[in-house]
């Protein structure tokens, strides 16, 4: 496509959240506390806190630049970068389709809340929630509705660039903010919600610095943010010559750390104060959520508008996953965007269909699960695997194989903007981010 012909997201505004909307989602609503309740709530945090900071940033920023500089999809972009380094770009269409594996399924279970929401079956069952949860993992349901998903994800995609994806993020973005905070607040009246607090944001610093924890706040803050695979380097492609890259990377993830900090704020105190476990795993805001809404007026009303955000914040999400593998099968295959748009959601049926039909054991470097399905498989490999080689690598390439100017030029709009964060962000990504991300890495893989 001619520089001139190509798509690009409106103004400034615009870019923020479209960013945002694609790093804002299921990761912050639903991983993070999930993952957090698992390594130690608040121990986790902290570590998430600086992993966003010294990793996901610097990443996303190396990401923009080579996005907006080659304007082209993930593969093109590298490609057009070093010959040699192209295969970068093809991690990043397996990351995006390891995440397509499962995202829309977890994406499905927010819909399907939001249905039983709406028709009160929820909250008129004689059921437990967590009873009514593994009923409907038994059901035929998890696969209409991650099938209903990638529907709504392919309309907006097939909209194209500038009406479908800019639009959503708009209206849906600031409605999210605005109804957690509003559970928040009912949530601190909740008995026992104290103990939650303490569980959430009082850190067992031995914890804290376990390699595990820290390779899993990693792998959550990559996720969380969009960065390693290949997600940004597309949307940046789409960023105008003077967007100030510096300030939608900080604005895209300090609004991320607002949302999975408020989602903690509302889960942490609600397990506590119903007696369940912060370990729960995956089923954790589908059993916990239900139970703060139960007591309080309207309750299905309350619950219905909290899942319809989530749904509609995960669908600013697989957008951005989708429009990868979109933008790389029309652009290097040279195949009309719609054709690739219904290549890709119809392999993210069968991949969602081939998920739900395979449980197993696992017992493999470390691991142990029972029972574990691809969810949890393909969410392993593409936080903890895919997405830190491509980050790892994109800070390589972008800093250390290109030409020295480049991450600088990039970010400065080529000499325009004039700040004193370029320089500290230059050297994160020449010595810091990479070196953090390779230590953890070889640590876990019991290397050093
Ligand atoms: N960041 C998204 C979320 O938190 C998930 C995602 C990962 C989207 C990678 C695109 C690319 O829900």
């Amino acid at each position: 496509m001619s520089e001139n012909k190509r798509a690009s997201f409106g103004g400034k505004l615009s870019v923020v959240l479209v960013a945002a909307g694609s790093a804002i989602g299921l990761g912050a609503i639903w991983r993070f506390p999930y993952i957090a309740g698992k390594h130690g709530g608040a121990a986790f945090l902290l570590v998430f806190l600086i992993s966003v900071f010294a990793v996901g940033i610097p990443t996303m920023l190396a990401e923009f630049a080579v996005g907006r500089r080659t304007r082209k999809n993930a593969v093109g972009a590298f490609r057009s970068l070093s010959k040699r380094w192209s295969w970068l770009g093809y991690n990043g269409v397996l990351g995006a389709l390891l995440i397509s594996g499962y995202y829309y399924i977890i994406a499905g279970w927010s819909l399907e809340y939001m249905v039983a929401s709406a028709t009160n079956m929820l909250y008129s069952s004689p059921l437990s929630f967590t009873e009514q949860f593994n009923e409907f993992q038994g059901s035929w349901r998890p696969l209409f509705y991650a099938a209903m998903f990638i529907l709504l994800t392919h309309i907006i995609i097939a909209r194209g660039v500038e009406k479908g994806i800019e639009k959503a993020s708009r209206i849906m973005m600031p409605a999210l903010f605005i109804i957690l905070i509003i559970m928040a607040v009912r949530v601190a009246f909740m008995p026992g919600a104290m103990e939650g607090y303490r569980f959430f944001l009082s850190p067992n610093f031995e914890e804290a610095f376990a390699p595990e924890t820290i390779m899993m706040a990693i792998g959550q803050a990559f996720f969380s943010l969009s960065v390693g695979m290949g997600c940004m380097v597309t949307y940046a492609s789409y960023f105008k010559k003077d967007n100030n890259l510096v300030q939608t990377s900080c604005n895209v993830a300090l609004l991320t750390l607002l949302v999975s900090l408020l989602a903690g704020l509302v889960i942490f105190p609600a397990v506590f104060s119903a007696g369940l476990q912060p370990a729960e795993g995956p089923s954790l805001i589908f059993v916990t959520l239900p139970e703060i809404f139960k007591d309080i007026p309207f309750a299905a009303l309350w619950s219905t508008v909290f899942f319809l955000l989530v749904t509609l914040a995960s669908l600013t999400s697989t957008i951005s996953f989708h429009e990868v593998l979109t933008a790389y099968l029309a652009e290097e295959f040279k195949i009309s965007r719609r054709w690739a748009a219904r290549l890709v959601s119809l392999a993210s049926v069968l991949l969602s269909a081939l998920t739900l039909s395979l449980v197993f054991d696992i017992d493999f470097l470390g691991i142990k699960m029972a029972g574990a399905t691809l969810v949890d498989v393909f969410d392993y490999l593409s936080a903890n695997i895919v997405m830190p080689v491509g980050a790892l690598f994109t800070c390589v390439l972008a800093s250390w194989v290109m030409d020295r100017s480049f991450v600088k030029d990039e970010l400065s709009n080529r000499g325009v903007l004039k700040s004193r964060v370029i320089p500290v962000v230059v050297f994160m990504l020449r010595y810091v981010t990479p070196l953090l991300i390779l230590y953890i890495f070889l640590r876990n893989l019991g290397i050093l």
